[in-house]
């Protein structure tokens, strides 16, 4: 298994280059499933999840190329089988996107429940609930989701207005995908307005799709008979700016984000300027530096535009060196602090209070060897190996390669003593 090692005291300087959003890349890419295409997504990121879903549609049938150098994903062709199998969707929740896809264009789909992951236990219902208000029949068995258009599959699923009680990223996308080519008119009402959303919908709509209200949490979707091929351009990752951002404040250098803005960051921006980090938009993107000092402030995760959670654990690695104290809220994911115990092996002053951690800033961290089993709160072990002193080793770097591309290559060509040791 493939480490990271980290020798930290240099400052990064110079530019870093942002790819194409991996939590919007996932969605697009089940769009494939909606059309004989051919769907072509532009600023593809090389990502383990990339793969992986790549993996997922090509068992469904469908061609999908990935051309690397190009940064092009093309999909296209016929859906031969409707099943998803616990293989595949045990590796990426996200797997579970291509339920509402095939339950609306034929009528039914067998897909592997995902079950719990490291971050908490995250549910499925309010997939499955919204599917249900459209007309579907939901049966689970042996670990499986069983969906059915009305009239045994044979019809289609209909409109409807389905009122989120609670903010899902990944229900408003499966039910957008699902509406587009439903029966009537489908209202979703405490849509998420996460920036991959509003992609998702502009995409659908270049496919033949009606979606309104983008960027709101009021989405108007009028199904359509079918939807053809179309060409789009995925945005750039705001988490990967933002963890970038996260390494040029903890060294005190100063970066340019190339492609990355000021808006898709949201709150987390405006939090970064507080904690005394100076954030500008540049033509070609954002420059990140840090001021004078680091200070402590307080943040909580919510739904975008707020800080978002997938910020957390970066943003704990900046307020474990910060003056002061902090206090890191985490309201979407019950199970999202497990970088904590790992950042205070490295000398940090971390206590975890319910839903709440209280940082108390620290000069200096000290490298040691870690672990984390989740993506973000691996990187944040690479952030504060950035700011100890001597070496950090960072093990299960597969974590690291689902979401972020060449992470040690990006920070050592801006000054990072930072390498891959194979094995
Ligand atoms: C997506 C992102 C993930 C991010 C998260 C929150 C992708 C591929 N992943 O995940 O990186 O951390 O949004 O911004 O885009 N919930 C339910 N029932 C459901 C669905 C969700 O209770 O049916 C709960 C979840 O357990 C969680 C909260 O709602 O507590 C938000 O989850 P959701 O927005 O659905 O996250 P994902 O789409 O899985």
């Amino acid at each position: 298994m493939d480490r990271i090692r980290v020798r930290g005291g240099r400052q990064l300087n110079g530019r870093i280059a942002i790819g194409g959003a991996k939590n919007a890349a996932l969605p697009l890419m089940a769009t494939g499933l909606l059309t004989e295409g051919p769907v072509v997504l532009r600023n593809a990121p090389d990502l383990a999840d990339i793969a992986t879903m790549a993996g997922l549609l090509r068992q469904h049938g469908l061609s999908v190329e990935h051309d690397k150098a190009a940064r092009t994903l093309t999909l296209s062709g016929n859906v031969n089988n409707l099943e998803a199998p616990y293989d595949l969707v045990r590796k990426m929740r996200a797997s579970v996107l291509v339920l509402g896809p095939l339950v609306a264009r034929f009528g039914r789909a067998r897909v592997s429940l995902p079950g719990g992951c490291a971050i908490g236990t995250r549910p499925v219902d309010l997939h499955l609930k919204g599917l249900e208000a459209m007309g579907a029949t939901i049966t689970l068995d042996a670990g499986y989701i069983n969906a059915e258009a009305p009239n045994g599959g044979k019809g289609r699923l209909h409109g409807g207005r389905i009122l989120f009680p609670q903010v899902s990223v990944g229900a408003t996308e499966n039910l957008l995908m699902a509406a587009a080519l439903a029966d009537g008119v489908t209202e979703l009402v405490n849509a998420a307005r996460e920036p991959e959303i509003e992609d998702l919908c502009l995409l659908l709509n270049a496919m033949g799709a009606k979606i309104e209200g983008l960027g709101t949490d009021r989405l108007r979707v009028e199904g359509v008979a079918e939807l053809h091929g179309a060409d789009h351009s995925i945005i750039p990752d705001r988490i990967e700016a933002g963890t970038y951002a996260c390494a040029a404040a903890i060294t005190g250098g100063e970066v340019l984000l190339e492609g990355a803005g000021l808006t898709h960051l949201g709150a987390f921006a405006r939090t970064l300027r507080e904690a005394g980090v100076a954030v500008e938009e540049v033509p070609d993107g954002l420059t990140v530096s840090r001021l004078n000092g680091l200070h402590g402030v307080d943040a909580m995760t919510e739904p975008y535009p707020g800080f978002a959670t997938d910020m957390q654990a970066q943003f704990m690695a900046l307020m474990a060196v910060a003056e002061g104290a902090s206090m890191l809220t985490e309201t979407i994911f019950e199970n999202r602090f497990m970088h904590v115990p790992e950042l205070n092996r490295m000398g940090a002053r971390i206590n975890v209070h319910g839903s709440s951690a209280i940082v108390r800033g620290v000069a200096r961290l000290s490298g040691a060897q870690v672990m984390a089993t989740d993506l973000r709160a691996s990187v944040s072990l690479v952030l504060a190996g950035l700011a100890a002193e001597g070496e950090t080793i960072v093990n299960r770097v597969y974590h690291l390669d689902r979401g972020y591309e060449r992470v040690e290559a990006k920070l050592a060509a801006v000054g990072a003593d930072v390498e891959r040791i194979a094995g």
